[in-house]
């Protein structure tokens, strides 16, 4: 991330949420209605345009030629995320949201509004969602806290403490587009602290792209030209899994992993025959239980 800015990659997924949402509801795959509020001035004014036929399919073929495949796989990301998240709250008290960048789901979904909700994120992107929640919804719900942390540098387990987190009780963790932003190193220290405090059946949904585009080691269509966009506005992806070693590696830092799906897959299902926009088949959104 540049410094003292939000992230760039945060502010571009509402974008890609907002573009998707000003679809009539038959042929929406995912609904984030605050997501256009959450946008910066200039674009706001790229979604107001989109509200037009012709403009929004030269706006999301531009995006889709700059980004190929990024914009399809948020949208499909979002909609099964949606889901996963909807099915684990009932059993949860808390929900820690880490690199929240400008996920409205504790403002949207009604089952975020039953339990206290952490939003963790690097210090500048939080500052703007602190502004744009403010601006667009009066506020944070009074169930949210949110909660500054540099994955890597800062001690999460302290700093959620400090917010009111409860140690050991049942948790959804939500950990979406970040993995692929980090060191190893910060990957393992934050799967070590989340074991070390979350309750036993707690749920943790997270995302990762296939160590293949980093290490060079796969092929996979639109990734060379994604980290040439990534590396461009200073948010190189400096991490994946191999999937086959996944569990593996959750199995040693005491979860157990539940699925795995590609989001080239999700959108397949999700989008009707013949509509579904290219998505990354190294874009994987998985699901682990702490043991
Ligand atoms: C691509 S955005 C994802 C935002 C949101 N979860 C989504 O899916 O739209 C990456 C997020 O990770 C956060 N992030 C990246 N590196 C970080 C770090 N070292 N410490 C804390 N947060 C970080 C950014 O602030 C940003 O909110």
């Amino acid at each position: 991330m540049r410094e003292g800015q939000p992230s760039r990659t945060a502010v571009q997924n509402a974008l890609f949420r907002a573009l998707e949402a000003r679809r009539p509801a038959r042929r929406r795959v995912a609904d984030d209605p605050l997501a256009v509020r959450f946008l910066t001035p200039g674009f706001r004014v790229v979604a107001g345009l989109a509200r037009v036929r012709v403009a929004a399919a030269v706006i999301e073929a531009f995006i889709d030629h700059r980004w190929p495949c990024v914009r399809g796989g948020v949208v499909a990301r979002t909609r099964l995320i949606d889901e996963k998240v909807a099915a684990e709250l009932p059993q949860v008290r808390q929900a820690v949201i880490l690199g929240a960048g400008f996920d409205s789901r504790a403002y949207r979904l009604p089952a975020m509004r039953q339990v206290t909700v952490f939003e963790v994120d690097h210090p500048a992107t939080q500052a703007a969602k602190r502004q744009a929640v403010q601006r667009s919804v009066g506020g944070p719900a009074g169930q949210v806290r949110f909660v500054p942390v540099i994955f890597g540098a800062d001690d999460p387990a302290a700093k959620l403490a400090d917010a009111g987190f409860e140690p050991g009780a049942m948790t959804l963790v939500l950990w979406e587009g970040v993995t692929n932003y980090l060191v190893p190193e910060a990957v393992d220290a934050t799967f070590t602290f989340l074991a070390g405090v979350l309750g036993s059946g707690s749920p943790v949904v997270f995302t990762y792209v296939h160590r293949g585009i980093i290490d060079g080691t796969a092929v996979f269509e639109g990734a060379d030209t994604t980290l040439r966009a990534v590396r461009r506005v200073g948010e190189p992806f400096t991490f994946g899994f191999d999937p086959a070693q996944l569990g593996g590696y959750l199995a040693a830092r005491g979860f157990d992993l539940e699925w795995d799906t590609k989001v080239s897959e999700a959108a397949a299902d999700l989008y009707p025959a013949g509509k579904c926009p290219p998505v990354p088949a190294y874009y994987h959104v998985a699901g682990a239980r702490r043991r």
